[in-house]
């Protein structure tokens, strides 16, 4: 502890992101990154960012990221001033937190949940709540029903995969009008369905997006936020007191192509859907309980197995999956879908280690 820290950065609990290992061929399932490249056009437009305009790398990119937010504004039939842009999802979540979230009274999450909600919480100084899940994982939205200074949670709901019908994220968002509820829908695309069809109806919704997971941008750092105008023009009052430019000039390209690409996304994450279908088997034959999944990942128990050791044995052979040292969570893996050939290999693996 040094005596130079500020008084905040004592108290913090910082995130600890999953290991990016350097190692030639990891079996590397510990991220929720997409097993598959981005979209050839995403590279194309990256290399004319490099070659016919690469002159302008000596300008600031657009702070508003205009193209972009159009582009993607199209794509969910949006206006572009119910888009916020930001250097990740984590970035949007972070400018949410302290543009949105705090007020005083607590706000609301999930138990089990994206471990960087009570990260940002204490940096933003938010005070907070957690909302136990069942006994399946899913979130009762009864539970809820509560005073609060907002609520968060992500569909589906990381680390579980669990997903909540749209029915019934109406009912919280409607129930909620005097706060902001954040639907972070990093994995939606894989199998969920999205709140932005509410956006138009409910001044109080905040769905969040990435390219990170199903158009194979993690790379670039490259996340939105849509909703109400007057939620957006909040982030942006955060945006512009922080980093006024935070995607640079090649994200801002890639992000583009590769919303404009959709073929590419439909092929990519069919593939990843229908190997979740086969690891779920093949761990089921392995006496594995699988969560019902929605997202690019499954989140798996062995009755017989304790799941630190098991990822531990896992590590040795090259294979890295996620383990969370949490309450109610800690004998559970969280398994990121790889291609077949690496799901087949975790397998293979995994039968050598619970025989
Ligand atoms: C639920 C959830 N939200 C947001 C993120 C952040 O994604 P990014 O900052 O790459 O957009 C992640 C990343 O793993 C996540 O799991």
């Amino acid at each position: 502890m040094s005596r130079y820290w500020s008084d905040i950065v004592h108290r913090l609990v910082p995130y600890v992101p999953g290991e990016q290992p350097a190692l030639a061929k990891p079996v590397k399932l510990n991220t929720n990154e997409n097993p598959y490249p981005p979209s050839p056009r995403v590279l194309d437009a990256i290399r004319a960012e490099l070659g016919e305009h690469a002159e302008s790398l000596r300008r600031y990119p657009d702070p508003i990221a205009k193209r972009l937010r159009a582009t993607v504004a199209a794509h969910h039939g949006l206006r572009a001033d119910q888009v916020f842009v930001g250097n990740g999802s984590d970035e949007v979540l972070a400018h949410a937190f302290q543009a949105l979230l705090k007020h005083d009274l607590p706000i609301l999450f999930p138990d089990i949940s994206y471990s960087f909600y009570p990260t940002y919480a204490r940096l933003y100084d938010v005070q907070y709540r957690t909302v136990p899940l069942d006994a399946a994982f899913a979130i009762r939205i009864e539970d809820y029903a509560q005073p609060n200074g907002g609520v968060i949670f992500p569909n589906p709901n990381a680390p579980t995969g669990h997903a909540l019908p749209l029915a019934q994220i109406e009912k919280l968002v409607a129930a909620n009008a005097n706060s902001v509820v954040i639907v972070d829908e990093a994995y939606v695309d894989f199998g969920a369905e999205s709140a932005i069809a509410l956006i138009d109806r409910y001044p109080n919704l905040l769905v969040v997006h990435t390219t990170s997971k199903s158009r194979s941008l993690a790379g670039m750092r490259v996340g939105f936020a849509f909703g109400h105008a007057d939620l957006i023009d909040a982030l942006n009052r955060v945006k512009d007191s922080f980093n006024s430019y935070p995607l640079d000039r090649l994200a801002q390209a890639a992000a583009v192509a590769a919303y404009e690409d959709v073929e590419w996304l439909r092929s990519t994450r069919e593939h990843v859907m229908a190997s979740r279908a086969r690891l779920t088997a093949s761990l089921a034959a392995l006496g594995f309980e699988v969560v019902p999944s929605a997202a690019n990942f499954v989140f798996a128990r062995h009755p017989a197995h304790d799941a630190a050791a098991i990822g531990a044995k896992l590590r040795e052979q090259e294979i890295f999956v996620r383990h969370f040292n949490a309450p109610r969570i800690d004998q559970h893996l969280r398994i990121t879908i790889g291609t077949d050939d690496e799901c087949d290999t975790l397998v293979a693996a995994l039968k050598r280690i619970v025989k």
